[in-house]
């Protein structure tokens, strides 16, 4: 049983990245945003203008992704360069996030993905979010949760994240585009968002970070 890894999934703006920064920097373990790899395919895809319905190449740029993620030095950020260049602002744009989430649903470009999220697992431990993070890469942690929050607090949380780096979007927009891409996560057939079994479920809705965070910690096991 692995213990030295704490899982948090959940749908789209549900701060997921933020709490995941903060309890990775309280214990000191390694991070990894799997949504980002997904995005990074998304943005590598439409750069070398490969189709989302072309398999055969998402898999080969999924295998070949030339990325790093370095934590700022206070874990307040995590800062995401592909190929050497700092990729970390455009890919939170939702043009990314709809075209991941597209890509997702491909159970080839997931398994290409696989080795790649659990190679993250390195000691001291690993924080790790997304959407099948306690149900697929890695089952075996005691430590799973699973964040939810009503749908018009995600939205709002989002917009304001997008804000603070300068990406400007209309809320109901934002809206719109979160719960479409949440049905569709929640639909595919393969590594569906959906709370594993043994996962301790948070509805954050009304909680703050801070608040969330301490839950987390409070449950841990060791
Ligand atoms: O978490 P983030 O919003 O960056 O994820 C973007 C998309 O990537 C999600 O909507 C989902 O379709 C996909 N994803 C996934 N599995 C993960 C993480 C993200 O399918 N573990």
């Amino acid at each position: 049983m692995m213990v030295n890894i704490v899982t948090i999934d959940g749908p789209s703006g549900v701060g997921k990245g933020t709490v995941s920064l903060k309890i990775a920097k309280h214990l000191s373990w390694n991070i990894l945003d799997s949504g980002a790899l997904y995005r990074i395919l998304a943005l590598i895809a439409k750069r070398h203008q490969v189709s989302l319905e072309d398999e055969i190449k998402l898999v080969e740029l999924a295998t070949e992704l030339d990325i790093k993620f370095i934590p700022e030095a206070d874990l307040s950020k995590l800062k995401i360069i592909y190929a050497g260049q700092d990729i970390t602002t455009e890919i939170r744009n939702e043009t990314y996030a709809t075209m991941a989430s597209q890509i997702a649903v491909k159970s080839t470009v997931r398994k290409a993905l696989l080795a790649r999220q659990r190679a993250f697992h390195v000691l001291p431990g690993l924080v790790a979010d997304g959407r099948d993070m306690g149900t697929v890469v890695f089952p075996e942690t005691k430590n799973k949760f699973f964040l939810t929050a009503s749908c018009e607090e995600r939205a709002l949380r989002r917009y304001k994240q997008l804000n603070n780096i300068g990406i400007y979007v209309k809320l109901s927009e934002l809206a719109v585009e979160i719960a479409s891409r949440d049905k569709r996560d929640s639909t595919r057939t393969i590594a569906p968002l959906v709370a594993a079994t043994d996962a301790v479920t948070i509805d954050t809705t009304e909680l703050s970070i801070e608040e969330v965070v301490e839950r987390i910690l409070n449950k841990l096991v060791f």
